[in-house]
């Protein structure tokens, strides 16, 4: 990104020093007079500092205030001599520096390339943060088989492809994962030839596993055999999570009930866990059980409660679910019975054939919020051993 230097004075003559210092740092500078001049020397795509003579204006530090909240990506210094300039005041308004007029060249180089320095710290923080709202890793588990972890992630991942998200399924249900079912695929590689053909690979290469789904979703699907699954281990699924993290913006799992070492690999690797639940007491009960369970892991700030197939029971509203559970729900997903199970036997994703139904539109709201949410990605410091320890009580 290029710099220029803007100098703000109501005379013409410019410091010399800070003329040498643009000088000597190869930034172009240009004087101007006129507040209302300064718009059309910012440009969007280039850091700007701009040095702020203090007596160009009755209330330098109101102006100091104003120039910042306008434009973020512009770092002013005032300028003036010691005893008209409040370095508090300064502060206070957003200025990134003093540069008193006593200062010699080398001086105002430093504060110079200070001013820069601090924009392009905060222009790196902001795509900081970017980068983290967009990159997100979803597990979503249950305590019961059934309630529909599966139905939702393919929902959820093709939703979010037609969002123009970049989306792989890693389906981590591995003796009995249905993903590629869901999807009508019949695949020819799985997560399984990928351990046993890249693993050990300098250069691995994960495309030639992945499925395409018609949807724009990727599919990384369960073995094709029960029997295969042992040969996966947790260095396996930390391996493909990295890389698959690399490469799309949303990765989202699905898992089998039981929670074993490689589930709490996906847990911790996850910035989202959707543990979904359903309107029975006993799942409702476990599903307390589990979530206090991810709490004592230090999971709690990813976890995220979905009621699945919520309708009216007697005795039991939402509202029960989140008293038993001493949480709020994330989602409420609507029971659409014979809808759902129809677009799973004919292995479409239910929101692109119904997009206006409840429940596509509930996928999408989840989908929003989800992406708009801030990633976490504490868990405690403890080993997995600890952990499955803690799992196992
Ligand atoms: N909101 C819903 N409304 C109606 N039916 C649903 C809903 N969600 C899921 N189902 C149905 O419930 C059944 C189980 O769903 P699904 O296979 O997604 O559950 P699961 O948690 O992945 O199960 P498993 O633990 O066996 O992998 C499916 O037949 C599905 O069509
Ligand atoms: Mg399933």
């Amino acid at each position: 990104m290029k710099t220029r230097v803007i100098y703000y004075t109501n005379h013409l003559n410019v410091i010399t020093q800070i003329q040498q210092a643009a000088d000597e740092l190869k930034y172009p500078l240009t004087t101007i007079q006129e507040m209302g001049d300064i718009k059309k020397n910012i440009k969007e795509n280039e850091h700007t500092v701009v040095f702020i003579e203090a007596n160009s204006s009755s209330n330098i530090y109101e102006l100091c205030k104003k120039l910042n909240f306008t434009y973020p990506n512009v770092g002013i210094v005032l300028v003036g001599r010691e005893e008209e300039l409040d370095l508090r005041l300064a502060i206070r308004s957003g200025a990134v520096d003093v540069l008193f007029i006593s200062a010699d060249q080398h001086e105002t180089v430093e504060v110079m390339e200070r001013a820069v320095w601090e924009l392009k710290k905060a222009q790196n923080q902001v795509e900081e943060v970017k980068e983290l709202k967009e990159k997100r890793t979803i597990t979503v588990c249950s305590t019961k088989g059934g309630v529909g972890k599966t139905t939702i992630v393919v929902n959820l991942a093709a939703e979010l492809a037609k969002q123009k998200y970049k989306v792989v399924i890693l389906d981590l249900n591995l003796q009995f994962g249905d993903v590629a079912m869901f999807c009508d695929i019949k695949p020819k590689r799985t997560i399984y030839e990928w351990t046993k053909e890249q693993y050990g690979n300098a250069h691995r290469d994960i495309s030639r596993f992945v499925q395409q789904h018609e949807s724009g979703v990727d599919i990384i699907p369960a073995p094709l055999r029960p029997e295969f699954a042992e040969a996966i281990n947790e260095n396996h699924i930390r391996a493909i999570l990295l890389d698959i993290q690399e490469s799309y913006d949303v990765v989202l799992i699905d898992t089998p009930v039981h929670l074993s070492e490689i589930g709490i690999i996906s847990l911790e690797m996850s910035t989202d866990i959707l543990v979904t639940t359903f309107m029975d007491l006993p799942t409702i009960k476990n599903t307390k059980i589990y979530v206090d369970t991810l709490d004592s892991l230090g999971l709690k700030d990813k976890i995220k409660v979905i009621l699945n197939r919520a309708y009216k029971v007697k005795g039991i509203e939402p509202e029960t679910v989140e008293k038993i559970l001493g949480k709020k729900l994330f989602s409420r997903v609507p029971n659409k019975e014979k809808q759902i199970v129809m677009s799973v036997n004919e292995g479409k994703p239910f929101v692109l054939t119904n997009p206006r139904n409840p429940f596509s539109k509930n996928i999408k709201v989840i989908a929003k919020k989800l992406m708009d949410d801030k990633v976490t990605n504490k868990s405690k410091d403890s080993s997995i051993k600890e952990k499955v320890e803690i799992l196992s009580r």
